[in-house]
């Protein structure tokens, strides 16, 4: 079957809305930050696919091992009817679980939401050519707003892969899920992938590797607002910066003002003073008990968690109660 025309709940110009309120409230606050959504433009896509195979980098191996050993369980044990996907963008590690989905049989309908109308485009059209037989039907929209358009019916199983979640501060965390329960029915699943928390001398340099990476992926943020909003940021006076927050359990990336300076933007005039940090992004990391807590508090109960043969990484599968 050939994919469907994609459903929009999130059109150019509702991004260039929230671009904007983004960046005159992040810009505008003390300490700056800007969200991580934007980082991914089509550059900055190409600087994630290619962080994902940096030796530093581990998360999406282990990840990728987790779902290659369990696929054939989450298939059985789930035995879901409607595969939904958050935050998809290539949805590369999601084919293990078509596979097996595929091979166990039962499987009527996969649905990848992300805002990116260019991934979804290719990854719908490759999945259904290589799923004769699969409704697939993409959905743009944002995983924190548009999870009441998820379609409706029995047996469905949520996955939100990469570790992703932990890009979201605590209450955002606390309200995508409680939204995402409200969106299931009692009995249907949610797969959540989760970085652990490890040795700093481990997380660090997966967020500062030694090829630079990261910092591009870092600094095109910059690059973004400048071509969005024709800003005018020089993202090379910009040093990256990857920390460990013991206390938060979280590495956070920021950018760091080489020199003073001033940015135009929208109608703001933004001051950095010298060794000034921009936050970019949160990635938390969990224990987990954690994860099985906060999804208890959303009406989740943890059925399984399995982590890699290194216990790097966590995917762990709850059902709506
Ligand atoms: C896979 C999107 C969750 O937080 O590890 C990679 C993004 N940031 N390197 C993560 C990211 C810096 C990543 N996510």
């Amino acid at each position: 079957m050939s994919a469907e025309p994609l459903e929009i709940y999130l059109t150019e110009q509702d991004l260039d809305r929230s671009l904007r309120e983004d960046v005159r409230t992040g810009l505008t606050a003390d300490p700056k930050w800007l969200p991580p959504k934007w980082f991914y433009d089509a550059r900055g896509s190409e600087l994630f696919e290619e962080i994902t195979r940096l030796p530093e980098y581990y998360p999406t191996r282990a990840e990728r091992s987790v779902l290659a050993e369990r696929a054939a369980d989450i298939a059985e044990l789930t035995g879901a009817k409607t595969l939904i996907e958050l935050g998809s963008g290539s949805s590369e590690k999601t084919r293990l679980l078509l596979d097996a989905f595929t091979r166990h049989g039962g499987l009527g309908s996969f649905v990848p939401l992300d805002v990116s109308v260019s991934a979804l485009r290719r990854s719908t059209a490759r999945i259904a050519a290589d799923h004769p037989g699969l409704r697939v039907r993409g959905i743009v929209g944002d995983f924190t707003r548009h999870l009441d358009r998820l379609p409706p019916g029995g047996r469905r199983l949520v996955v939100f892969l990469g570790g992703t979640i932990g890009n979201l501060l605590p209450d955002e965390r606390a309200g995508f899920l409680a939204a995402m329960r409200g969106a299931l029915e009692e009995g249907d699943w949610l797969l959540v992938g989760t970085d652990l928390v490890k040795d700093p001398s481990v997380l660090v340099p997966a967020y500062d590797d030694a090829a630079g990476v990261t910092a591009e992926f870092n600094r095109n943020v910059l690059r973004v607002v400048n071509r969005k909003l024709g800003a005018d940021f020089v993202p090379e006076a910009f040093t990256h910066v990857a920390l460990w927050d013991a206390d938060q359990e979280w590495i956070e990336m920021r950018l760091r003002a080489r020199r003073p300076m001033r940015v135009r933007v929208l109608d703001l005039d933004v001051a950095f003073a010298e060794g000034e940090e921009l936050r970019t992004e949160i990635s938390a990391k969990f224990r987990p008990e954690r994860i099985t807590a906060e999804l208890a508090a959303a009406g989740f109960t943890t059925e399984r968690s399995w982590t890699d043969p290194d216990g790097l990484f966590g995917v762990t599968l709850g059902r709506a109660t």
